[in-house]
């Protein structure tokens, strides 16, 4: 079965350009087949983005490190080093085809310092973060998704921050409640458009 999270896509390739405009800033990300969102970035990314550059207005200059987990072709990874050069940064994605679209993505931007892992959620991700952002792969299933939530706990800073972005008819009340469990707080960023973007502190 071809699904966005297969390791290896099996459809064809049939790579695009796609522009995407945040904050007045204009982008184009190379994206194909067999990847999540290929034609346009998806609302729910664009706006847990926005919110996340609403609330780090202060943070160009600092040097945190930064996971995004299931990168997918890296909009998540180029947009924030983009208005956070000093930030590190990590991408990890079970789909092959997505990584290579990522790095392809961040070298486009001239971005050369990040760190890409293929992992299944973080079995293969040993360091620890300051944030970690996840649009995350509701389709793959929710015993999938709640381990997302739990290993970034684990995988978090004291005071770090994971933020996701869940739309509210594809379970954002069971998103909300595991966060609320794991990390003991769980504020809801906004909700537009069908989507809510929740944060959680550790
Ligand atoms: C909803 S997409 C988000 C992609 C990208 N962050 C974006 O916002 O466009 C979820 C991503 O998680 C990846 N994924 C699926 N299962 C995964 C797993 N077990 N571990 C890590 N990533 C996974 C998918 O391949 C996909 O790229």
């Amino acid at each position: 079965m071809n699904h966005y999270f297969s390791e290896k896509p099996e459809i064809k390739s049939e790579k695009k350009t796609i522009k995407y405009t945040i904050q007045n800033k204009k982008f184009e990300f190379i994206t194909d087949n067999g990847v999540f969102s290929k034609s346009k970035v998806d609302f729910g990314t664009d706006l847990m983005l926005n919110e996340f550059l609403k609330k780090n207005k202060g943070l160009e200059a600092k040097k945190i490190k930064i996971l995004d987990i299931g990168c997918g072709y890296g909009v998540v990874s180029v947009i924030l080093k983009s208005f956070y050069p000093e930030i590190s940064i990590t991408l990890s994605d079970v789909n092959e085809r997505a990584l290579e679209l990522s790095e392809e993505n961040l070298k486009k931007y001239g971005i050369n310092d990040y760190h890409i892992i293929k992992s299944d959620a973080f079995e293969k991700i040993t360091e620890k973060f300051d944030v970690i952002l996840s649009n995350p792969p509701i389709r793959a299933g929710k015993d999938i998704i709640f381990k997302i939530y739990s290993e970034a706990y684990e995988h978090l800073n004291e005071n770090g921050e994971f933020y996701c972005v869940i739309q509210t008819k594809h379970g954002a009340k069971s998103t909300q409640k595991k966060l609320m469990e794991i990390f003991k707080n769980c504020d809801t960023v906004t909700i537009d458009g069908g989507y809510r973007i929740f944060l959680s502190k550790k």
